[in-house]
């Protein structure tokens, strides 16, 4: 008998729904090709959940994603929300779903596919062979500290980590760079702030659990620079929620476009892949957006959650033949492009280019 998942899917807002069809054409296609069944539970977060029911984050959202092998998710947010106070923004849902399912390990790889070194600002000289791993703290730091709040003077927030969660993060970085090229830069502020220096100090203790990994550090306005000037320097890079956020988007610009990364949050029970960029609102419902981000962290959520590696090297295969054939999105469009495609276009691209 075929194997079967239950993937949770939120479509979320502005290009979200788009590119989540295509990516679950191909999940459909990959399924057939190698006999798994997925089961799809679709699930409301984000503006569209706020338009249904008032709130970001349902509590059927909650009780939901919980029975699932996975959850796929696309984008929230949009200036129609903008306004609201903050705990009811979608993106309050966001951030309470991924501290609900205890995702605190974001996975952010940027890696430039060959086809596309010229697609990227950088020179390709600069970018051509960048294969990084950004391991994003995604549910402690200044994103969740308490106190925090807005007065009419002032405003604050608190950026806190506590022992245990700067311990598993780490271990979760040195376990990835024991696979890949066993290099961890830790990324922190270290010379300014003492929550920097107390996530160094523990790095530095986790790393003894690791002897075959280099570990260095580098204090966070340099890690920009550096990215820039000399990508291929970094292997995994450690860092907190909001200088892995800063950081990730920095990264995925070596690669061309931020419309081809895709990211897993792993951590205490189901993981949540997503895309790392946002909803677009500016291009919704226009039918233009790139789907391969989400298609990527399709790929990314059968290799991580579901165990299922040939399925995900299928994935990634097909997207590669396709960057190859000359198929392109618009944001990645100008360059050595046999066709342009919409977004469905790409989608049909790639599912008949897995076999
Ligand atoms: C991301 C996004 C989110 C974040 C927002 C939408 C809350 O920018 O996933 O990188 O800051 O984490
Ligand atoms: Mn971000």
């Amino acid at each position: 008998m075929a194997k079967s998942y239950k993937i949770g899917i939120i479509r979320g807002d502005g290009i979200g729904p788009e590119i989540i069809t295509e990516a679950l054409k191909v999940l459909d296609k990959v399924g057939t090709v190698c006999d798994i069944a997925f089961e799809y539970n679709e699930m409301l977060l984000g503006g569209f959940a706020i338009d249904a029911t008032g709130v970001p984050f349902p509590s059927e959202t909650k009780e939901g994603v919980n029975s699932c092998d996975a959850v796929l998710f696309g984008a929230i947010g949009g200036p129609k929300w903008d306004n609201l106070e903050r705990h009811l923004r979608p993106e309050s849902g966001l951030l309470a779903l991924r501290s609900h399912m205890g995702t605190f390990a974001n996975l952010r790889p940027a890696v430039v596919y060959d086809e596309l070194v010229n697609a990227s600002t950088l020179k390709a000289e600069v970018v051509q062979g960048v294969d990084i791993m950004v391991v994003r703290e995604l549910t402690g730091g200044i994103y969740f500290g308490q106190p925090r709040e807005y007065l009419s003077d002032r405003a604050y927030n608190t950026m806190v980590y506590t022992k245990v969660e700067v311990e598993r993060i780490a271990r979760v970085a040195f376990e990835i760079a024991m696979k890949r090229d066993k290099r961890v830069c830790s990324v922190d502020k270290a010379n300014v702030l003492e929550v920097s220096q107390f996530w160094r100090d523990i790095v530095i203790e986790i790393a003894k659990e690791y002897p075959q990994v280099e570990l260095t550090h580098m204090y966070v306005d340099n890690a920009a620079m550096q990215l820039i000037r000399n990508p291929k320097q970094f292997d995994v890079i450690l860092t907190g929620n909001i200088f892995g956020d800063i950081l990730s988007d920095a990264a995925s610009m070596l690669s061309g476009s931020i419309g081809l990364l895709p990211s897993a949050s792993t951590g205490e029970g189901v993981g949540l892949y997503e895309p790392i960029h946002g909803s677009a609102p500016d291009i919704a419902g226009m039918g233009i957006a790139n789907p391969l981000a989400t298609i990527s962290s399709v790929a990314m959520m059968l290799k991580y959650a579901l165990g299922e590696i040939e399925a995900s090297q299928k994935i990634d295969n097909a997207i590669k033949q396709a960057l190859k054939e000359g198929y392109r999105t618009g944001d990645i469009g100008a360059y050595d492009a046999k066709e342009i495609c919409n977004c469905s276009k790409m989608g049909d691209v790639i599912v008949n280019l897995i076999n």
